[in-house]
């Protein structure tokens, strides 16, 4: 071609990146790779084949991890926890730091290796996912040093077992490995089999950088390695970003285990255009939104919704700026798409769309390579919001769109999916931007930008897209645990009948208090609620499955709490505590009763409650939220926000201070609660509706529904519209419960050990963390 010929089409040239140095380090270290293990590579074992998805040759031979290989991960992680957890923060702080710098050292190699396992565009590994990688690293070592300094009381956890997937596999790794060793924990980590290059790339400069041994593990293989690792005894914490359905199967896995779990799954999320959008830049947007690595990202802006007055000009000029994309050799830098990860991807999404009977199907006109897995960018419109392809995760090059009306509508459609982890809105109007963002089901929010990243900025989802953060402080405290010794939880049984009742006093039976309301339980059934001394002290209602439907309504039915102000919030806490102190005798009488504790003891309960409404009260406007820090024109703001529906299944010990020290955080923060109060002392809690009537707390923000807490804790945990479930119940099978929260991967904090209730262990920021999520909310500024 002649220069003027250039001048004259403005073509691009090719412009590959050399792979020799990559290939010739897998020559060189394989080409048959084992694990990483205690410091050293071990021999492969049996092994399959990675290959290069742009030509479908062969890069190297990956071992499959077997049980024995996980075992001997997770005993040199075991071993090498307690002085890598002992070292000082500033010494952890320095191997974080020299793993930052030899990232950026080798920052081509590991470029180039990640472009030819994965096959995204070397322009992105470069310039995207290398710098992220080390940025994170770079983040950590900062988090490393402040940890003792600003977290005190908290503890690393130990032996992480951490899971990842091959559309971002150095970055996922960096996402998962740079926060647990901040932490002081240590890891045995599994790539996803169709990329673990960079990973066993990554265990060579751990040794570079002089990491003691057994540190970072690296276990290579498919999801029967990665089973290994996460039903493992010895994994006390495991991190997990992947697919729903293989989330959903890890919670069940884990059930009962007694592990801390975080997870990072699919999403669908929302691309929302307003007719006031800079529509030129909304499209490059949605270039990066969905045609950014073959579209294989879990925060995708996979669904378009475009304001109806602006669509049909909205699909041209897409349509126009797809026509420019250029799909091919990921090595070229010229590239904007190159191949997909595996054919088994590129099957799936022809399958989906081949199923697809709606809309309009629209194909770039783009050259395609010959050979090699890719898919060309596709636009599929006028599809239906219920249609399969609008709900289902494509993980391809795939953008379906729909249409609409108003402002409210665009929320309406844009939470209509299981799925929560990221949506973007487009408009010039700010005021309308930050009115939608926080109506939005997602755990992130781009305003005018997409797929905005950093590490000083949590990331992860609600709902079915997971729950956990990853990245800042937030990140860094779901791989510690609180110092303090806590005491195993005992079950406390009800006091039995007398042998011989005294006559019975006149009926005396709590209901249940549901939507502000008390009703009787739908079954009809209660029972008798005895003394220490075999006094009949009243019968208490037997809630069952449908009671707690109906206080889950309810529950769902008081959302217009979490709007309330937090002002507003916390004068309603003062006022059930000043209520509460006005009946402080009585309760404290009734307490004696129950519970059979001394006179001073059941004041002392009373006082602590009271004080313990007053504490929430006074949290309620102040659980901030923070402006991240991330480097870019604007800022990046972490929000809490409540989860919605919490179950809660209170503990028998301190049984009116326990209650409180669940509903009050849960409430403060505009949450809304049904709460299962003692089997044994459910008097104390049911002796609050009439203070709860009279402390213009709106119906349905507390319901109260006595009765078995395996039962009823069994019904809060598979219900979809429960968002969270706690306990602090004691002798009741856990396991079962968390099984059973995977339906809709709600979030759960179910507890074996108690705080000291009475003391300042049971109350503050463990609490309110679990009542909120962050929401990261992106807003670039300037002209
Ligand atoms: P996957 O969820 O099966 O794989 C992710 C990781 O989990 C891999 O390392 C895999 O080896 C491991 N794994 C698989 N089964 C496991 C098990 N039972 N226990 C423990 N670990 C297990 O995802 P896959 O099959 O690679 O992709 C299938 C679909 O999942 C994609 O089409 C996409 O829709 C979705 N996906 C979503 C991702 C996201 O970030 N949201 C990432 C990867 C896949």
């Amino acid at each position: 071609m002649t220069t003027r010929e250039i001048f004259d089409t403005m073509e691009y040239g090719p412009a590959p990146e050399s792979a020799a140095e990559a290939l010739d380090w897998i020559a060189t270290r394989g080409p048959a790779f084992g694990h990483f293990i205690d410091g050293r590579f071990t021999a492969a074992g049996e092994t399959f084949a990675t290959r290069n998805p742009a030509t479908g040759a062969e890069l190297a031979q990956i071992t499959q991890g077997t049980a024995e290989d996980v075992n001997a991960a997770v005993a040199a992680a075991t071993k090498a926890f307690p002085k890598w957890a002992k070292l000082s923060c500033h010494a952890r702080a320095k191997y974080l730091h020299a793993l930052a710098r030899l990232l950026q050292k080798h920052a081509r190699l590991f470029a180039v290796v990640e472009t030819l396992d994965n096959g995204k565009p070397i322009r992105e590994s470069r310039d995207v996912d290398l710098p992220l990688a080390q940025r994170h690293f770079y983040h950590h070592a900062g988090l490393a040093q402040l940890r003792d300094a600003e977290m005190p009381d908290h503890q690393p956890i130990g032996v992480c077992g951490q899971v990842i997937p091959w559309n971002f596999p150095l970055l996922m790794l960096a996402w998962k490995i740079a926060p647990a060793l901040a932490a002081g924990n240590t890891v045995v980590l599994k790539p996803a089999e169709y990329t673990s290059l960079t990973a066993l790339l990554f265990g060579q400069i751990c040794q570079e950088a002089g990491l003691p041994k057994g540190v970072v593990n690296i276990v290579t293989g498919d999801g029967r390695t990665g089973e290994a690792i996460v039903t493992h005894p010895g994994t006390v914490k495991i991190a997990f970003t992947g697919s729903t359905a293989v989330g959903r199967r890890i919670r069940e896995q884990t059930a009962g285990m007694g592990k801390s779990l975080t997870l990072e799954l699919g999403g669908k999320s929302p691309y929302i255009v307003f007719d006031d959008a800079d529509i030129d830049s909304a499209i490059e947007g949605l270039v990066d939104a969905i045609w950014f690595n073959q579209g294989q990202v879990c925060c995708a802006g996979s669904r378009l919704l475009v304001q109806e007055g602006i669509a049909s000009d909205f699909h041209a000029r897409l349509k126009a700026r797809m026509a420019k994309l250029r799909v091919g050799d990921p090595l070229d830098k010229c590239i904007d798409m190159g191949a997909l990860v595996d054919p088994v991807q590129h099957q799936a999404i022809t399958a989906m769309l081949a199923a697809n009977t709606e809309g309009e199907v629209h194909t770039a006109p783009v050259a395609m390579p010959e050979g090699g897995c890719y898919f060309p960018p596709t636009l599929i419109t006028g599809l239906s919001p219920a249609a399969p392809l609008m709900q289902e995760e494509i993980f391809g090059p795939v953008l379906v769109a729909t249409t609409f009306r108003t402002p409210t509508e665009a929320v309406e459609i844009a939470n209509n999916t299981r799925y929560g982890l990221a949506a973007t809105v487009w408009t010039e109007n700010l005021n309308l931007a930050l009115d939608i963002a926080p109506k939005l089901a997602a755990g992130v929010v781009w305003v005018n930008a997409t797929n905005l990243f950093d590490a000083a900025a949590p990331f992860g989802g609600v709902r079915e897209s997971g729950f956990g953060r990853e990245g800042g402080w937030e990140g860094l405290s779901a791989y510690l645990k609180p110092g303090v010794k806590r005491m195993a939880i005992k079950p406390i049984a009800p006091f039995a009948a007398p042998k011989t009742p005294e006559a019975p006093p006149l009926d005396r039976t709590a209901k249940l208090y549901i939507g502000g309301k008390q009703a009787r339980p739908d079954g009809g059934y209660s029972a008798p609620v005895w003394s220490k001394q075999g006094k009949l002290l009243g019968h208490m209602g037997i809630g069952n499955r449908k009671d707690i439907r109906n206080a889950v309504e309810a529950a769902r039915g008081a959302s217009r709490w979490a709007k309330a102000s937090a002002h507003n919030r916390a004068q309603v806490l003062y006022y059930i505590a000043e209520n509460l102190s006005a009946r402080a005798g009585e309760f404290s009488q009734r307490l004696r009763d129950l519970t059979g504790c001394s006179k001073p003891q059941a004041e002392a309960e009373v006082r602590t409650s009271i004080a313990r409404l007053f504490s929430y009260g006074a949290w309620a406007d102040k659980m901030d939220g923070r402006v991240a820090q991330a480097p870019i024109r604007g800022v990046a703001l972490a929000m809490r926000e409540p989860l919605g529906v919490i179950g809660a299944l209170a503990p028998d010990a301190a049984p009116l201070l326990g209650t409180l020290s669940l509903v009050a955080p849960a409430i403060a923060m505009g949450n809304r609660v049904v709460v299962v109060p003692s089997r044994a002392y459910p008097l104390a809690a049911t002796d609050l509706y009439q203070v709860l009537d009279t402390s213009d707390l709106p119906g349905g923000v507390v319901n109260i529904v006595t009765g078995d807490a395996q039962e009823l804790g069994q019904t809060l945990a598979a219900h979809a519209d429960v968002d969270a479930l706690w306990s602090f119940t004691g002798g009741i099978d856990h396991a079962a419960l968390e099984a059973a929260s995977a339906g809709n991967l709600k979030r759960t904090w179910i507890n074996t050990d108690t705080p000291d209730w009475s003391g300042n262990d049971g109350e503050g920021r463990c609490f309110l963390d679990q009542a909120t999520e962050v929401k990261t909310i992106w807003i670039p500024y300037g002209e």
